[in-house]
């Protein structure tokens, strides 16, 4: 890190400071600052995504290696055409999934432009591109008008920030300014897909599980998992790189994490002297954790309801809460594996996998 920034976080709960926040955002972000946006799924780290200079900055700030690319977010629908080279066989499709999605949280990976420089890209010939539905967001991008770059807000591998608050314990003194939009709505990163011609449907594959589920998007396409053999696709051209959603250690807390994928039938126990705490899903006997060790904090994802979009939007509020309390473990119970609960699944997975050294994540 070359320089260190007195970080500013600007409150926009009153029309002043929403205006001066959008106003010192965009001033920020048009002399190639990155700053820390709101979106409607975590917060992002924002910078020009045509100006190189500006891009290398979101590296800098979040430590991320240069071979993790980044996501496009555009200023409005019709420019997708600066950004991506729609292959005319999906031209369509991808007009329907657009129509259907955007504003909104689903990433689309296309062939690139040449315009967009090769570092968002990580060099490679696609490009991740989407478009926010956050209000804020989508004033400054508007008023800036040019397309931003945005990772999450968060240092390389770290939970992802869903909150103001949370961006500042990830990159304070690294960035010039946090829009502080309070809490986001999905609490989720994006869906990424990519979308190939099918003889009768696209067929879509999914990068990474996020708010937009397989059932949405099986009303546009036939629609797929990516793994480990289809990661690599289009085959015969140049391998994509693996999104860091389906990469192994992703989101990690500092504190270690166990899942238990089946509460029934697991052989867990806890160990004496240890302090455990548990991340449940609603905080009821029968999703088989609560009465199994003496835990010093239980947190729910979704007190009482059960509701998956609620314990999408706390997941890493709880997981981040949970990590700052000096626990010796944190034991997670499984969620059931239907619409939202495959990203909410996915991240904790990833979140209870030890880091090695061939891994990436953003
Ligand atoms: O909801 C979101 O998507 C948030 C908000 C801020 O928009 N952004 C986000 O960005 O989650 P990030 O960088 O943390 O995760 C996006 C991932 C990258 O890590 C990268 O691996 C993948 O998208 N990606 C980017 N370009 C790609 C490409 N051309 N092909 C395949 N994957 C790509
Ligand atoms: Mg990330």
């Amino acid at each position: 890190m070359s320089s260190f920034y007195r970080t500013e976080m600007l409150p926009t709960d009153e029309p002043e400071t929403l205006r001066h926040a959008i106003r010192t955002a965009v001033d920020l972000l048009s002399r190639g600052e990155p700053v820390a946006l709101p979106t409607e799924t975590v917060y992002g780290l924002a910078a020009d995504a045509l100006d190189p200079d500006a891009v290398a900055r979101i590296f800098a700030a979040k430590e991320r290696p240069s071979f993790d690319p980044l996501i496009v977010h555009l200023p409005h629908k019709d420019r997708l055409h600066e950004i991506a080279a729609v292959p005319e066989d999906i031209a369509p499709d991808i007009k329907r999934l657009v129509e259907a999605f955007w504003p909104g949280p689903l990433t689309i990976v296309l062939p690139k432009q040449p315009e967009v420089p090769d570092m968002v890209t990580s060099g490679l010939p696609t490009v991740a591109v989407r478009m926010s539905d956050h209000p804020i967001f989508r004033r400054i991008i508007t008023s800036l008008a040019r397309p931003l770059a945005a990772p999450s807000a968060n240092r390389f591998g770290r939970i992802s920030p869903t909150s103001a608050g949370a961006v500042s314990q990830e990159l304070d003194g690294r960035i010039a300014a946090i829009v502080d939009a309070g809490a986001c709505l999905h609490g989720l990163e994006s869906t990424i897909i990519r979308v190939e011609a099918g003889e009768k449907r696209p067929l879509i594959t999914i990068l990474r599980a996020g708010p937009i589920t397989k059932e949405e998007l099986q009303e546009h396409g036939k629609v797929q998992f990516a793994n480990k053999k289809n990661a690599h696709k289009p085959a015969g051209t140049s391998p994509q790189p693996q999104v860091p959603g389906q990469l192994e250690s992703h989101y990690a807390p500092r504190t270690p994490l166990r899942l238990i994928e089946d509460a029934k039938t697991t052989t867990w126990e806890p160990e004496p002297g240890k302090r455990y705490a548990l991340l449940s899903y609603r905080g009821e006997e029968k999703d088989g954790l609560l009465d199994k060790a003496d835990w010093e904090e239980v947190m729910m994802l979704s007190p009482g309801s059960g509701k998956l979009s609620e314990a999408a939007i706390r997941l890493f509020y709880c997981l981040r809460e949970l990590d700052n309390r000096g626990f010796d473990e944190i034991i997670a119970e499984p969620i059931s594996e239907v619409g939202l609960g495959v990203a909410i699944m996915d991240r904790l997975r990833r979140a209870s996998v030890k880091p090695s050294s061939d891994q990436t994540n953003g």
